[in-house]
């Protein structure tokens, strides 16, 4: 298993230069969503920045606006340095959905197909649809916040982006080749479409990191958007989902995180993997399933009825008898 973590700041001009140019197939990633950062600490902000700071006159909202154009130059001039390490045959893929910061919408998805236009040619947009089946107090709270009457609607954002970009209209044939592992069956079923369903992170794994995606959305667009032995790249990695799967369909994963303590967590993490490499995928399952016999203990279902539901939703029979057994008598699954 060959991998690779750098912890740069990717702000900074130089930070890719031990990184070959045209080496990478594929760029997997999830940037920093806005409001996740704090602004306000960096040393290094433009004069537009440190004159709104001097202004005793600007409001928060005047503030948010001034910093979000900050930020989005800054992810620009990202993209300029990403380009150069990937091949000529290939692909740089994000993760983003829109965000809320001090009251204002920002169409963060649509602003970043914007700079990546300018670099990159388009090739795909798939949603991801992020809703989670059986989730009752998310239907209570939209209840009471998402009133139907009119200037008063706001749906409950439930999904994000998911923009495939390549560098280049010329593919050769050559780089296509088979995957014996392919599953056809389940390809048809749950990814032929532009819109994949897939249940986020359950928020008890969050605390470790707060932004990870889902092990499904590296595994399917690395083994549709590279080959075995190509280096994928996530220069965002957080908690280190692309590399693990990428490490698992036997690619070269480069990472970056500018955090010391998520390339640490990242280096944990393919430890664990290397030595069992169902470990991330069984906990995420067991947690999914945590939620939904809270939910349908709530509901008065019974034991037996909860093992059914969870057979039928094709959870493996092993993993829902250890889920049972661990949250169905304990008061955390309540
Ligand atoms: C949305 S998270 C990515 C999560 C990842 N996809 C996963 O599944 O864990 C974004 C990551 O980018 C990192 N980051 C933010 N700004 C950065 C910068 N300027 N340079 C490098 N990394 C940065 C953050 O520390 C965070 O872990």
């Amino acid at each position: 298993m060959k991998y690779l973590i750098l912890n740069k700041d990717l702000r900074e001009q130089d930070c890719l230069k031990e990184l070959q140019s045209n080496s990478v197939q594929l760029i997997l990633t999830s940037p920093p969503y806005f409001n996740a950062r704090d602004y306000e600490k960096h040393a290094n902000l433009p004069p537009l920045i440190q004159n709104a700071k001097l202004s005793q006159n600007l409001s928060t909202q005047e503030k948010t606006l001034i910093h979000y154009q900050n930020y989005l130059k800054e992810m620009r001039d990202i993209f300029i340095r990403l380009k150069r390490l990937l091949k000529q045959s290939g692909y740089i893929i994000i993760v983003i959905s829109d965000i809320c910061s001090n009251k204002i919408h920002f169409p963060l998805s649509f602003h970043f197909f914007n700079i990546l236009s300018e670099f990159f040619i388009w090739e795909d947009t798939i949603i991801w649809d992020k809703t989670i089946e059986l989730d009752d107090r998310k239907l209570h709270s939209q209840r009471y916040l998402y009133q139907p009457f009119s200037f008063y609607y706001k749906p409950n954002w439930s999904h994000e982006y998911i923009f495939i970009f390549k560098k280049s209209s010329d593919i050769k044939q050559s780089d296509y080749i088979k995957d014996p592992l392919f599953h056809k069956q389940s390809f048809i079923t749950n990814f032929s479409r532009s819109i994949w369903k897939i249940e986020p992170i359950p928020p008890d794994l969050q605390d470790v990191h707060p932004a990870r995606f889902p092990l499904e959305i590296p595994h399917h667009l690395v083994k549709y958007f590279s080959n075995k032995g190509d280096v994928v790249f996530d220069c965002f990695a957080g908690f280190g989902t692309t590399l693990l799967e990428a490490l698992r369909l036997g690619r070269i994963a480069v990472g970056n995180d500018y955090q010391k303590h998520y390339c640490d967590l990242i280096e944990r993490n393919i430890k664990t993997f290397q030595r069992d490499p169902d470990f991330f995928t069984d906990q995420v399952k067991l947690y999914r399933m945590k939620m939904i016999i809270r939910t349908l203990k709530k509901r008065g279902l019974t034991k037996i009825q909860i093992q059914k539901h969870l057979l039928k939703r094709k959870f493996q029979e092993d993993l829902i008898c250890k889920a049972i057994n661990y949250y169905f008598y304990t008061t955390s699954a309540e």
